[in-house]
């Protein structure tokens, strides 16, 4: 008790120097996506080692991977009838585009109120750089009550894609009770969340091919099918009029949502309005059947995230183009699989695409969809501090977003997840403008603090 109110006190007492330890890692562009980024991604990694060194860590180490490498640590003093914790996070972070939108510089770390604005404040180094200074309150006042291992990865963005391997070749190194993944944030400032789902992603790029060159669409437009039109009508035919996906076999594999669950979603107070809300939009679209919440957390989807043909400059262009573009990402809940999805996309191609184009599709990235416990001995530890630190019971909810990592350590380590984080719905995330809440890290930071020593 005296040992963790000694680690709160500290907490306390350095939060100026934990701001701008995150106003550091922010500032660095460690966009995983972009090849030109490289550097910067490497330069995030060397940040976080440094950080674990400093902490008192051991065989800190920035591993390669065939992709962004991965920063790995430990400290297993506590004894080996203590708990072992995986700590997981990600140090990359989503393009900034549409740039123009930014109030700020992205990558300038602003302070603004209650705020910090840049790109990965909120998703993930804010969750990130919590977790890392909850450890330092204690282990500058005391010693750490579990043995911990840090998996931090560059790639969560893009579908942790080499995360897979790297885990299934380090299955030893990796060996723990269970993982604490704060990357899923929380529903509201005033209440902390525990998630319990993810939804999967299968991402894809679709292109249709017609003429072999721009044609002129006066001496052409009749005679051939313009590949953007193809394209749509392609698109077009992916959802039926009731908002159903029509790519044969969708729905087959997909977990039912029970009697007891869909109460336990209607309870949550994300309601219809709510969504309005945070997203300006006129009207709610999807499954009429369904609860927007669930819709998000326990449904999947098919979006057009990207579209691109012909002539897009300013002022006209009479041009028939040659080819064009989509990319497609599906949203999978269990116990549907990034593969099967992707194979329903090209049957799909396979029963619709006409004669007169020619197309390809392309895998770009996958995520699993997961499930996790409600009752394990480690949620339980953060339900206590977050009744600690908030004065509430949190709520448990599944999120619509992926996290590849959660299911590939079910997989090759069989270790369960721990979902949480301090995030906020309308903190910007992959959009412009990104911000992280302040107040609610600070008390999220207090809140890892006592789940430490819960446990
Ligand atoms: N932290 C998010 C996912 C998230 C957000 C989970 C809010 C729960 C609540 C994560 O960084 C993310 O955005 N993941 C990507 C993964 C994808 C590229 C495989 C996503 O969901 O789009
Ligand atoms: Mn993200």
């Amino acid at each position: 008790m005296a040992n963790l109110q000694k680690a709160l006190d500290y907490a306390d007492q350095n939060y100026e120097s934990f701001v701008n330890g995150l106003k550091e890692i922010v500032a660095i562009p460690s966009i995983s996506t972009t090849p030109e980024s490289k550097a910067d991604v490497k330069r995030a990694a060397e940040w976080v080692a440094a950080q674990l060194r400093s902490l008192g860590m051991e065989k800190v180490q920035v591993m390669p991977t065939a992709g962004h490498p991965v920063v790995y640590g430990e400290w297993l003093k506590a004894g080996k009838d203590k708990p072992t914790v995986m700590i997981y996070g990600h140090y990359d972070v989503q393009p900034v585009d549409p740039i123009e939108l930014w109030n700020n510089d992205p990558f300038k770390a602003t302070l603004s109120g209650d705020y910090l604005l840049g790109r990965g404040a909120s998703d993930m180094k804010g969750q990130l750089v919590a977790t890392l200074k909850a450890v330092e309150s204690i282990v500058k006042t005391d010693k750490l009550p579990v043995n911990v291992k840090w998996l931090i990865e560059g790639e969560e963005e893009i579908g942790s894609e080499h995360l897979d391997a790297f885990i299934q070749t380090h299955k030893d190194l990796l060996a723990c009770d269970f993982c604490l993944n704060p990357d899923a944030g929380m529903i509201a400032p005033d209440k902390p969340t525990i998630t319990y789902g993810l939804r999967g992603l299968m991402y894809a790029e679709v292109r249709v091919y017609g003429p072999e060159r721009d044609l002129h669409s006066g001496l052409f437009g009749g005679t051939i099918h313009n590949p953007a039109q193809a394209l749509i009508e392609l698109v077009a035919a992916m959802h039926d009029k009731d908002g159903r996906i029509t790519l044969p076999g969708f729905y087959d594999k997909v977990r039912p949502i029970s009697k007891e669950e869909h109460e336990a979603f209607a309870r949550l107070p994300e309601t219809p309005e709510e969504y309005l809300r945070m997203t300006g939009v006129p009207a709610l679209w999807g499954e009429p059947e369904y609860l927007p919440v669930e819709r998000v957390g326990a449904r999947p989807t098919l979006e057009v995230n990207g579209f691109l043909s012909g002539f897009t400059e300013e002022g006209s262009k009479t041009v028939l183009p040659a080819w064009a573009m989509a990319k497609i990402s599906c949203r999978l809940v269990p116990d549907q699989t990034p593969e099967e999805a992707y194979r329903q996309l090209v049957k799909f191609m396979e029963m619709n695409a006409p004669k007169s184009i020619r197309w390809e599709v392309k895998s770009l990235h996958n995520a699993g969809a997961a499930i996790t416990p409600r009752d394990s001995a480690g949620v339980k530890a953060m339900a206590k501090a977050f009744q600690r630190v908030w004065g509430s019971e949190p709520l448990f909810r599944r999120e619509g977003g992926s996290i590849g990592v959660v299911v590939q350590l079910q997989q090759h380590v069989g270790a369960e997840s721990v979902l949480t984080g301090f995030g906020l719905p309308d903190d910007n995330i992959h959009s412009p403008n990104e911000r992280l809440h302040l107040p609610t890290w600070k008390k999220g930071i207090a809140a890892l603090i006592h789940f430490f020593y819960n446990l």
